[in-house]
């Protein structure tokens, strides 16, 4: 498929089984050429996962992440002090939705002590359908953000 997505995946020890489910959910996914698990082991620790993923993002080598802990907001934090990242810690379809529309967010964080697999895995599955549009009136505050890091 044109467009398709390379997807970071990676987690602590308290997100690690939803993101082995998310993971495979995502491999079978077409709208996904490639899956990265940046999982060295299950039992690194938040940070490392996160900075590794998000520096991936910002290098150019993948489009997205997933990422989930226990309550989504450890690798949101995390990942948010590489330059040039966005992640979003969402549990609810509004919010998903936004996280890209409205925020670019190229980083999708979700903590497997929060939410259902289930939800977990639909709101997957509706993140991987929104992209960005560059032309709408959001663009301008990403800018706002951008220009914050820059200086
Ligand atoms: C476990 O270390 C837990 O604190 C972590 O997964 C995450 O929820 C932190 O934000």
């Amino acid at each position: 498929m044109n467009n398709a997505l390379r997807v970071v995946v990676g987690s602590d020890e308290a997100g690690y089984e939803y993101k082995q489910r998310i993971k495979t959910d995502l491999q079978s996914d077409s709208r996904v050429s490639e899956v990265i698990d940046v999982d060295a082991d299950r039992d690194t620790n938040y940070p490392t996962v996160a900075i590794q993923a998000a520096e991936m993002i910002a290098r150019g080598a993948a489009d997205r992440a997933i990422l989930i802990c226990g309550t989504g907001l450890g690798v949101a934090i995390a990942a948010n002090k590489v330059k040039g990242v966005r992640a979003a810690t969402a549990h609810d379809s509004y919010s998903v939705e936004r996280s890209v529309l409205s925020n670019n967010a190229q980083i999708l964080c979700m903590g497997q002590r929060v939410i259902g697999i289930e939800l977990a895995r639909k709101l997957v599955h509706e993140w991987l359908g929104y992209t960005f549009d560059a032309a709408s009136p959001s663009n301008a505050k990403i800018g706002e953000i951008n220009s914050y890091e820059a200086h």
